[in-house]
C-alpha cells in the first residue's frame, strides 16, 4: 500500500513538472506576476465582499458590454505595447504601476501569459 502511494505521488510530481516544462518560461512568469499583483482585481472568480464578481473583472464587463470579455484572461487585443500603456498609466480606478512594483519585463511577460491564456480559451 505504501509502495503504491509513493508510485501515485511521484507520477503526479512528475507529470507536474512535464507541464511546468512546456511552458514558455516567459509565460510561467507572466502567470506568476498576474496571480500576484493582478488577479486580485482581475480574476474570474467573485470578489470576497460578495459581490458576484472582482471589481476589474466587474468594471471591464460593464465597459464592454460583451463586446469583449470582463476577464484580461480571455483577452487577446492586449499586446506588451497597450497592457503596458494601461498599466504605467493607470485607468479609472486602476493606479499606475511604477517601474519599482512591476519591471518592464514583468509587463511583457504578463502580455505574453495573456496571449497564451486566452488562446488556450478558445480551443
Ligand atoms: C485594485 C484593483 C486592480 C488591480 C490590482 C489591477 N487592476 Fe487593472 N483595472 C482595475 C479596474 C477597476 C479597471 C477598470 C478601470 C476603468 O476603466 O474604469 C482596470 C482596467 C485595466 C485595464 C484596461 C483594459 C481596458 O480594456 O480598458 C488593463 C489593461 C488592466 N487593468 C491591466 C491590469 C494589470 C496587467 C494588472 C496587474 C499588473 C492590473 N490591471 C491590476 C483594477 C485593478
Amino acid at each position: 500500500m505504501r509502495v503504491l502511494l509513493a508510485s501515485v505521488a511521484l507520477g503526479a510530481a512528475l507529470s507536474l513538472s512535464v507541464a511546468a516544462q512546456d511552458e514558455d518560461p516567459q509565460v510561467a512568469h507572466g502567470r506568476q506576476v498576474f496571480e500576484r499583483q493582478c488577479a486580485p482585481c482581475h480574476g474570474q472568480g467573485p470578489g470576497d465582499d460578495g459581490s458576484a464578481m472582482l471589481p476589474g473583472t466587474a468594471a471591464l464587463t460593464e465597459k464592454y458590454e460583451g463586446s469583449r470579455p470582463g476577464a484580461l484572461e480571455l483577452r487577446s487585443d492586449l499586446p506588451a505595447p497597450v497592457l503596458s500603456l494601461f498599466v504605467r498609466r493607470g485607468v479609472g480606478a486602476m493606479s499606475p504601476f511604477r517601474a519599482s512594483e512591476l519591471s518592464d519585463d514583468d509587463i511583457a511577460a504578463i502580455a505574453a501569459y495573456l496571449d497564451a491564456s486566452s488562446a488556450a480559451a478558445r480551443e
